[in-house]
């Protein structure tokens, strides 16, 4: 039997969490011979919500579940994590305007970061779910200097799917005949869900679909979904999310299939022309617990138009939160 992984998670008695524990204690992300032990955090005022998701879990009897420990600070809960699912954040309040958001919870993930630098282990890997998700990670990246940004990531994987599993429904087709989506940019309404590469049952997915419905129908439900999800069931997507927190782990960690492209918030080397310094959404492919930007894809003027909108929105974030953000050091790249 393999050694235990610490996976520490944030957010860990709210909603997404609900899902995202079980699977991970099933083996659904680590793979099904890994132990896992679980190190869960949470605001003090959580603290016995969370009791009750321990006492579930430990009720399930998973088989590789080794340990779970419970914690209200992150400074003792990212201890030797190998893996950091950086899921709870504050919400939008009432009357609180974006740039409000941004900045309260840029000073939740300055924290982070400067715990994740001094307290995890020197390999871990972190997944930032709590928005504004691509943001949060530049900060908690930027907190901390002595982790290579590149062992942050934000999730975009949610989007990816959506876009995956919209078109299979409209095809006909099922998602497993579906490759090569490609969610550039923010997890926000100004991501572009990208189509041009994308294939079902290895023939072009736009040669066929109607064009009207990928630009009037398609970009417009993928880039607003989160939306539609919060007005329908009154609160926002979590199992849907949960299950893209494990899609996106498990293929950081464990490789993506041969041939497969798949999404991920990362910070930008400048590749496609998109600014240096801010986490934006990439094709990717994984292996050997690296990933890889996927090259050489053709932008077209349509596709450019959409991608210079979501770096704008991102540098915009930016600039809201830069004059909290530390300077850059030489051991921050
Ligand atoms: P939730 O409100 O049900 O749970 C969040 C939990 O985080 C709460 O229990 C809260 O006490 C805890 N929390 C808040 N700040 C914390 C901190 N500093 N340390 C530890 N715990 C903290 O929310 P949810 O539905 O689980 O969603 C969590 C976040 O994920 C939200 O920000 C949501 O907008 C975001 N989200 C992102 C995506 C994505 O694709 N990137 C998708 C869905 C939701
Ligand atoms: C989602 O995409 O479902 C969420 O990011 C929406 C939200 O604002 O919580």
């Amino acid at each position: 039997m393999r050694r235990p992984v610490r996976i520490a998670v944030t957010g860990a008695a709210g909603a997404i969490s609900y899902s995202l524990l079980f699977k991970i204690a099933a083996g659904e992300m680590m793979g099904k011979d890994q132990p896992v032990i679980l190190q869960l955090i949470e605001l003090p005022h959580a603290m016995e919500s969370l009791r009750g998701v321990a006492m579930e879990l430990e009720d399930c009897a998973y088989p590789l579940l080794h340990t779970i420990t419970l914690h209200d600070n992150v400074e003792d809960g990212f201890k030797s994590a190998h893996y950091a699912l950086l899921v709870g954040a504050r919400p939008r309040g009432p009357g609180m305007e974006r740039s409000d958001l941004l900045e309260v919870n840029a000073e939740i993930f300055a924290r982070q970061g400067r715990a994740l630098n001094d307290f995890a282990n020197r390999d871990v890997k972190v997944l930032v779910t709590g928005n504004p998700a691509n943001t949060n990670a530049l900060i908690a990246s930027r907190n901390a200097p002595n982790l290579s940004p590149s062992q942050f990531t934000c999730l975009t994987r949610l989007d990816h799917n959506r876009a995956k599993g919209i078109l299979a429904s409209h095809s006909g087709a099922t998602a497993r005949d579906i490759n090569g989506i490609i969610i550039w940019g923010n997890h926000s309404p100004t991501q572009y869900p990208d189509l041009h590469q994308a294939t079902i049952l290895g023939e072009p997915a736009l040669s066929q679909i109607d064009m009207d419905w990928y630009r009037d129908v398609f970009i417009p439900q993928v880039q607003q979904r989160g939306g539609a999800i919060i007005d329908a069931r009154g609160l926002s997507s979590a199992a849907s999310a949960a299950q893209a927190i494990v899609n996106q782990m498990h293929d950081w960690v464990l490789g993506t299939d041969p041939g497969e492209i798949v999404s991920m918030g990362i910070l930008s080397d400048g590749s496609y022309g998109i600014e240096k310094g801010i986490f934006f959404s990439f094709p990717v492919r994984c292996n050997y617990g690296r990933y890889q930007i996927v090259r050489g894809i053709e932008i077209n003027e349509f596709s450019q138009q959409r991608l210079n909108d979501t770096e704008q929105e991102l540098l915009d974030e930016k600039a809201v939160i830069e004059h909290l953000l530390p300077k850059e050091t030489e051991a921050s790249h």
